[in-house]
């Protein structure tokens, strides 16, 4: 059994993710593909419990060293749990986030950790393992801040809500395409949704010869 392919979306907040996510499973599905959408944080029963308790608190609760640690602890769960053994099925996984949203948020934004931190943690919980493709879907600042306001932002953090920060995620995200040019493909998100999904889904394809039709 051939192993599955593991995609991974990234992208600031109001991006679209988790809409392009179905998308993209809906059409990998019809060719035939057996695919597991999953998330991050999150994606396995602890995880989804990290979350939860992440989630639950304000922003500038937790230790940024120790928050980290709990997104690792998370995702070493949905890797053992989740992505490899559905890969070794042979089913292919979509991932709403994955460690790049670590590099940007905690390794680069928000200047907790550190990049280098993030890279060995993830060298530590997952050797070489990484995503076949990952597409950064990327809109400009205006509307990120205008989709945040619609639904709410999580939590009401109020780094949601100021430019800057999403200033500074947007370039931080480009950047890290640039220097991973061949991993990561950028996806001009700013369209209406089935504009997206259509890039989406060719940006896929291309990579791993499947028919768009
Ligand atoms: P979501 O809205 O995409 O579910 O993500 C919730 C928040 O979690 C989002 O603001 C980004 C943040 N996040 C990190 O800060 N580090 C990470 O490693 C991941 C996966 C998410």
């Amino acid at each position: 059994m051939a192993r599955g392919k593991f995609i991974t979306l990234e992208g600031g907040e109001g991006a679209g993710k988790s809409t392009q996510a179905k998308h993209l499973a809906e059409f990998l599905r019809k060719r035939g593909i057996k695919v597991v959408l999953t998330r991050e944080v999150g994606g396995s029963p602890a995880a989804e419990e990290i979350r939860k308790l992440w989630l639950s608190q304000d922003e500038g609760y937790w230790e940024p060293l120790a928050e980290l640690l709990l997104i690792f602890a998370a995702r070493r769960e949905h890797l053992t749990r989740t992505v490899w053994p559905a890969l070794k099925r042979g089913a292919w996984v979509i991932s709403d986030r994955f460690v790049d949203s670590s590099l940007v948020y905690q390794g680069n934004i928000k200047d907790e950790a550190g990049a280098d931190v993030v890279k060995s943690l993830y060298r530590q919980i997952a050797g070489d393992f990484e995503p076949d493709l990952t597409l950064l879907l990327d809109v400009p600042v205006a509307t990120s801040m205008s989709r945040v306001k619609k639904r709410g932002g999580w939590n009401d953090r109020y780094q949601l809500k100021a430019a800057p920060f999403h200033k500074k995620l947007r370039s931080a995200y480009l950047a890290l395409a640039k220097k991973n040019a061949k991993r990561i493909k950028i996806i001009d998100a700013g369209h209406a949704e089935d504009t997206v999904s259509k890039d989406v889904a060719a940006a896929v394809s291309k990579r791993f010869h499947l028919k768009t039709k």
